[in-house]
């Protein structure tokens, strides 16, 4: 079939996957692997700009491991797309350096995520490479020339500015590079399981998407749901209540959802029967990807194979690159004497 274009997307390796990585990108790059060229990203320069310590950098071969095992597990197939290894490319540095020249400082400075991700790691200052995330990550998307990039809401604003960074640059030299499109999941930002806050694995309100079965049933009898409803006939909310929310996003039995949203309403269903239910309903979502871990955790070597023959092909694709971006720019070139 031919391909519509390419796709570029990943994640930093900073371990689990979680229920909120699923709907809100991974669904869609499962879904989209036949359609276009997938590439995904194993992002571990990223990690450096809230965690450059030592002892955070001897983590990432163990997260590595486990996000392409998790990648794996959902279905991404590897006879069909590329994973590879960001820091083993290095034309990323490369593009990377050439793009802080296409932004402003002010322009990345008014970007919310960075200065939240600032705070969350506890920095007293904006490193400058952290300021430079989105640029890094236009490096990784334009370097395979990418059409389309699957992600969470939290990376919506990382994209436009890879959009911008690809308009500057053809406008000064030349159309080199696709303006991609970005692409947002079903549920675009996944609340927790606290219902406070968005999914996230250091907030320990994730379900992951390795959890086994009786992880899952303890974590959703645990869920937060309508803190008005002390009582089972009392009438309860539906909208904005995290089990609902799971509910329309992991139960693909839609009959089952209206007669509990219904009930729930009318005060005439327990929290225990709505929550059962979502628990059957996730273990029965997850029990698919526990399928195939089984089958990928069987041979230990598979990722690291996975990884490097990805990272080789998109070198070349790499080099490629560059050779058009120095050409475009009339970069001096050395004479061969
Ligand atoms: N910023 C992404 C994250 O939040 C990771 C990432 C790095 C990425 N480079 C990318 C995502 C390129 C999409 C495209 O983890």
């Amino acid at each position: 079939m031919a391909k519509k274009g390419r796709i570029l997307t990943g994640d930093r390796p900073t371990g689990r996957m979680h229920l909120g990585h699923y709907v809100g990108s991974m669904h869609n790059r499962i879904r989209l692997q036949d359609e276009y060229e997938c590439f995904f990203i194993v992002a571990d320069v990223h990690t450096l700009t809230t965690r450059p310590e030592r002892e955070a950098i001897q983590q990432i071969g163990a997260n590595i491991h486990e996000m392409v095992l998790d990648y794996l597990s959902v279905g991404i197939d590897p006879e069909k797309s590329t994973m590879f290894v960001q820091s083993a490319v290095p034309e990323t540095y490369e593009l990377n350096l050439i793009f802080e020249m296409m932004v402003s400082v002010a322009r990345l400075e008014r970007i919310p995520s960075l200065k939240d991700m600032a705070n969350a790691a506890n920095m007293d200052s904006m490193p400058f490479g952290l300021l430079g995330y989105p640029v890094l990550q236009a490096a990784d998307i334009l370097l395979p020339r990418a059409n389309l990039v699957p992600v969470g809401k939290d990376n919506e604003s990382h994209v436009e500015v890879t959009r911008e960074i690809a308009r500057r640059f053809n406008g000064l030299y030349g159309d080199v590079f696709p303006v991609p499109d970005v692409m947002v999941g079903d549920v675009p930002s996944l609340i927790g399981t606290d219902g406070q806050a968005k999914m996230s694995k250091s907030l320990n309100n994730a379900i992951f998407l390795s959890d086994d079965a009786k992880t899952v049933n303890e974590k959703v009898r645990s869920m937060f749901t309508d803190p008005a409803r002390v009582r089972a006939d009392i009438p309860g909310r539906v909208e904005g209540n995290p089990v609902f929310i799971y509910h329309d996003a992991f139960n693909p039995n839609g009959d089952e959802v209206n007669d509990l949203k219904e009930r729930y309403r009318l005060g005439k269903v327990g929290d225990v029967e709505v929550k059962k239910k979502l628990a059957a309903a996730i273990n029965a979502f997850l029990e698919p990807m526990r399928e195939r871990r089984v089958i990928y955790e069987a041979k230990p070597s598979l990722v690291d194979e996975v990884l490097v023959a990805g990272t080789d092909k998109v070198r070349a694709i790499a080099r490629e690159t560059m050779t058009m971006v120095r050409d475009a720019m009339g970069l001096y070139r050395l004479p061969t004497l």
